[in-house]
């Protein structure tokens, strides 16, 4: 009943909106909220099965017992199969009218070097791609490579490669020509999308962060690995140009580890330049969306005079597995984001997850709404300025936003501790700085002794 209360509050007003009035209502004016959803981490164990001996359920445990396994996985494994079909299954049946997905990569499982290949990474993107392709045949969908998305793992070539090669063509049904080339020869590319001819065009700009991944051995030393940030700059230039807006995806976010003091996720200096120039853009980027934590968290990018200009999501990945000394672990998540058809703004976020204590238990997975972003945070939007106000609010002590975002962050995973102490204040700082010299005095301000 909750449920549907909440689905008429927040659906009621976009009803009233699109209704075509005959008293003076200017349909050029008329708000249409387009849509996309958001798929990350996917990571498929193809050897997860359910048996006696619980070392043997999947080979991403690494030789430890599964915690308690189930059809749908467990918390030191990677995703089953049925687990990620159950996902897309759910997306095939909603009645949301997408007009495309984005999928930030990582498909294959944390295994390893020597029991994976080429192969069986290039056959693991082929299967998730055939799923989805195969479950929501309509959908237009952009992919970002994942740092697991290779062989060995992390170690992104600067040239054409064999995955790259793969990839482009398991993706051609969802990418032009031009954005093909592209990924053939660094991993990367742009496509326009546009949802209607009287519409300002919006480009879709996947960046191939792996390239930047601190474990990257073949990047060490380079100044602009497979020329991506010369690209990106002529891209952004050439977008504002043409008055395009731009949604920017990747797998390795920007930015720093919500979990870990003083840590990018990507080398520090490529961490700096990305921030300069999506700084510069900040006209032109609508948003910027990430996986690759594992973990659903937010940043809010600001100006050299501490305006916010940028809003980025780090979206939770689809599997469940942590490792053993982990204490906080996370279900399965995916989500749909709302924006303005015109401006391209983002309006809102439904984030999707499932219980999979729950799931295993009745043996039928029950994907549910986990939260409405502005209504659980009460906030207008998800316009740099609202994301704004509310990561302010996160710093109050006792902050009820902040214990919201802290289960959100872990996706409801149930055995969470609080998060208190120097866990806040590493978790508000990476959310409301982005690049080291404002990161380092937040850290400092709030007394955090390393
Ligand atoms: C797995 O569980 C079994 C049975 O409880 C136990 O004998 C074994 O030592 C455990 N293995 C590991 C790696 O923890
Ligand atoms: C993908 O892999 C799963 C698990 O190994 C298998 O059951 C399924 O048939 C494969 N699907 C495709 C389309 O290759
Ligand atoms: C759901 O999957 C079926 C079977 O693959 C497909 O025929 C149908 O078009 C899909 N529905 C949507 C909304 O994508
Ligand atoms: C990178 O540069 C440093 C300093 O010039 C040098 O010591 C190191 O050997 C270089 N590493 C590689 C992999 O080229
Ligand atoms: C910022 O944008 C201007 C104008 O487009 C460009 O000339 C300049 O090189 C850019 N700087 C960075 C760091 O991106
Ligand atoms: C998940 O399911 C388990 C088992 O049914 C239940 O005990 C737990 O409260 C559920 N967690 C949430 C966050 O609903
Ligand atoms: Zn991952
Ligand atoms: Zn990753």
């Amino acid at each position: 009943m909750g449920r549907v209360l909440i689905w008429l509050l927040a659906v009621a007003p976009l009803v009233v909106h699109a209704l075509p009035l005959d008293t003076g209502w200017d349909m050029r004016k008329q708000e249409v909220t387009g849509k996309f959803w958001h798929i990350t981490d996917l990571h498929l164990d193809f050897s997860y099965h359910i048996t006696g001996d619980h070392t043997k359920v999947c080979l991403s445990s690494k030789g430890e017992n599964a915690s308690n396994p189930g059809v749908f996985g467990d918390f030191l494994c990677d995703s089953p199969y049925q687990l990620i079909l159950s996902a897309i299954q759910y997306i095939n049946k909603s009645e949301e009218k997408a007009n495309f997905m984005i999928w930030t990569g990582d498909s294959p499982p944390h295994l390893p070097v020597k029991e994976l290949s080429t192969k069986m990474v290039i056959d693991i993107i082929g299967n998730m791609t055939t799923t989805i392709r195969t479950l929501l045949p309509d959908l237009l969908v952009f992919p970002a490579l994942g740092n697991h998305d290779y062989w060995p793992q992390d170690q992104f070539p600067v040239e054409a490669s064999e995955v790259y090669t793969a990839v482009a063509e398991f993706w051609k049904p969802w990418l032009n020509e031009e954005a093909l080339s592209t990924l053939r020869k660094g991993g990367y590319y742009s496509q326009i999308y546009k949802s209607s001819p009287s519409a300002q065009p919006l480009r879709i700009l996947s960046l191939n962060t792996n390239l930047y991944y601190s474990p990257n051995k073949v990047t060490i030393n380079m100044t602009d690995p497979a020329g991506q940030l010369e690209w990106l700059e002529n891209t952004l230039h050439a977008s504002r140009q043409n008055k395009e807006k731009v949604y920017v995806i990747a797998h390795v976010p920007v930015g720093f580890l919500p979990f870990a003091v003083f840590t990018t996720a990507m080398r520090g200096d490529f961490n700096e330049r990305l921030v300069k120039i999506f700084r510069n853009y900040s006209d032109v980027i609508a948003g910027q969306f990430y996986g690759h934590t594992h973990r659903d968290s937010i940043m809010v990018l600001h100006d050299g005079n501490e305006k916010p200009v940028g809003s980025i999501f780090v979206a939770p990945a689809v599997t469940p597995i942590k490792s053993l000394t982990e204490s906080d672990g996370n279900n399965p998540g995916f989500r749909i984001y709302h924006y303005d058809d015109s401006s391209y703004n983002l309006l809102d976020l439904w984030h999707y997850y499932l219980n999979l204590t729950d799931a295993n238990l009745k043996g039928e997975a029950i994907w549910k709404l986990e939260y409405i972003m502005t209504e659980i945070y009460k906030i207008k939007d998800l316009q740099p300025e609202s994301m704004e106000d509310l990561v302010k609010r996160f710093g109050k002590p006792d902050s009820v936003d902040f214990h919201n975002y802290y289960r959100n962050y872990v996706v409801h995973y149930e055995d969470v501790k609080d998060c208190v102490g120097r866990c806040k204040v590493i978790q508000v700082c990476s959310v409301q700085h982005v690049d080291k010299d404002s990161y380092l005095k937040c850290v400092l301000e709030k007394k955090l002794i390393f």
